[in-house]
């Protein structure tokens, strides 16, 4: 290296620590999105013949539930509505031959477990899906929160107290027979800024800590626990009725983020997802001032189109 000087010598030293960096990044991702799910494919079946799938009945866990039954297992539904409880089961059983289960639960009320414990006391489930969660109707400000103690109160019981309770349900069983997979869907919002959704990301910090913790805990016991952290998908929670690249239907999104269960076990569920989060927090870590001043600006934005939209009702 005698020909180089300081600088050139520098310079090498940064093009191989870079070149290092994405050597690195591309083989993550390589097999974090195809390799992993090509060889730590998980048979849901055999993890027990059940699946449980809460706030089934729309979105992202009626994706859940079809996504598995579609791989032969029987599914329990819990959701709030009994019409389209029984729709949904109707649905499923014609779709793909298997049996299933309605559990009638409103999650924003605490006083539901005993009951739903009793109502699958004797099934093995093998799967359990906390998907069930609810939102701000539209952004806003933690003190101008409309009709505040109610929704607060449902959004905690919903996103925290479900995920808590239900895992105390289903994980015994779990535990006893050495394998089962528990999924609880989490939400990018609490790994990006997310002003005017505070409370709502806040939970969905819950879900995330809690997740990491449990799968500490029950890995050695044989369970694989996975936190799903969406972007925008396609819901009525998120008002997106068309499919971007980025915001994608609830199916192709579930598609890709049960594939991943067994090779991450904290991940957004899908690729775009983490190259939009990725660019989020670069630009924030890069300038937070200006990061916060734009996500602020685009959730006051939303809030005033979203009052109007209301007043006029
Ligand atoms: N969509 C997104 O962009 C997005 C992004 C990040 C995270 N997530 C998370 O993904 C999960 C599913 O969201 P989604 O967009 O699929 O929502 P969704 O379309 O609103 O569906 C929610 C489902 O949960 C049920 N549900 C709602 N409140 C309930 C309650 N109090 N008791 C019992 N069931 C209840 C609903 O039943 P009814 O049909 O009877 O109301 C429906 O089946 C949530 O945890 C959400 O936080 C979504
Ligand atoms: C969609 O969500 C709104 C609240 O954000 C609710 O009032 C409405 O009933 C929901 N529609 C369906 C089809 O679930
Ligand atoms: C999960 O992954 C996200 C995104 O990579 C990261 O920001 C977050 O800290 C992780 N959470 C845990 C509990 O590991």
């Amino acid at each position: 290296m005698a020909q180089f000087g300081y600088l050139e010598k520098f310079g090498i030293v940064f093009l191989i620590a870079l070149l290092y960096y994405v050597v690195k990044s591309v083989v993550n991702v390589l097999y974090t999105y195809i390799i992993g799910p090509l060889v730590n494919k998980v048979d849901f079946k055999s993890q027990g013949r059940w699946a449980l799938v809460t706030g089934s009945t729309d979105g992202i866990g009626k994706a859940y539930a079809r996504e598995l039954a579609s791989r032969g297992c029987d599914i329990v539904l819990v959701s709030r509505s009994y019409d389209k409880l029984m729709e949904t089961a109707a649905e499923i059983e014609k779709d793909f031959k298997v049996e299933t289960r309605i559990v009638l639960a409103d999650f924003s009320d605490a006083d539901i477990y005993e009951m739903i414990s009793k109502e699958v006391a004797d099934l093995e489930i093998g799967t359990l899906v906390n998907n069930v969660g609810v939102s701000y109707k539209y952004p806003e400000y933690f003190l101008e929160i409309a009709d505040w103690e109610k929704n607060i109160n449902t959004m905690i019981k919903a996103n925290v107290v479900s995920v808590t309770r239900m895992t105390r349900i289903v994980m015994p069983g779990m535990v006893e027979r050495g394998k089962g997979v528990v999924i609880n869907i989490g939400s990018g919002s609490s790994i990006i800024p997310s002003p005017l959704l505070t409370v709502y990301a806040s939970t969905k910090a819950y879900v995330e800590k809690f997740s990491e913790g449990l799968e500490m805990e029950y890995s050695k016991r044989g369970i694989i626990v996975q936190c799903v952290l969406p972007g925008f998908v396609c819901s009525n929670m998120s008002g997106i009725r068309r499919s971007t690249l980025i915001a994608p239907t609830a199916k192709a999104f579930v598609k890709s983020a049960i594939s991943l269960v067994g090779t991450t076990s904290n991940t957004t569920g899908y690729f775009p997802h983490t190259l939009f989060f990725y660019v989020v927090n670069s630009i924030h870590s890069f300038a937070p001032r200006f990061s916060v001043w734009l996500v602020t600006r685009s959730m006051e934005n939303t809030r005033r189109k979203a009052l109007k939209k209301y007043k006029k009702e």
